[in-house]
């Protein structure tokens, strides 16, 4: 299994995620982050962490969700490993709640 980030996390990234991730899978984009689902270990950390809600189970992503899993597995490869938490994105808690933010996403 594995944690997956999504559409929440998209011109929000709080970041407070990576300061509680064991294993350090968390990599950064410009706008949004992803897991490395290979490295992974379900500790459940960093669901309650992000101020987005953005983090969920595999098993356990809302419905139309589902294609951050792959999105996940597939930036996780080229982005860095961030383990520092940084600034939020500027209007994150504007952006915070939107829907629908994938059409804004920047790799
Ligand atoms: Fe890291 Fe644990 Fe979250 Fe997986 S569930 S990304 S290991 S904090
Ligand atoms: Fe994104 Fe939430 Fe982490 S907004 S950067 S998944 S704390």
């Amino acid at each position: 299994m594995a944690f997956v980030v999504t559409d929440n996390c998209i011109k929000c990234k709080f970041t407070d995620c990576v300061d509680v991730c064991p294993v350090d899978c968390f990599h950064v984009g410009p706008n949004f982050m992803v897991i490395d689902p290979d490295e992974c270990i379900d500790c459940t950390l960093c669901e309650p962490e992000c101020p987005a809600n953005a983090i969920f189970a595999i098993d356990e992503l809302p419905e139309g969700q589902e294609i951050f899993a792959d999105l996940n597995a597939e930036l996780s490869k080229t982005w860095p490993v961030l383990t520092e938490v940084q600034d939020a994105m500027p209007d994150a808690d504007e952006w915070n709640g939107k829907k629908d933010k994938l059409q804004y996403l920047e790799r």
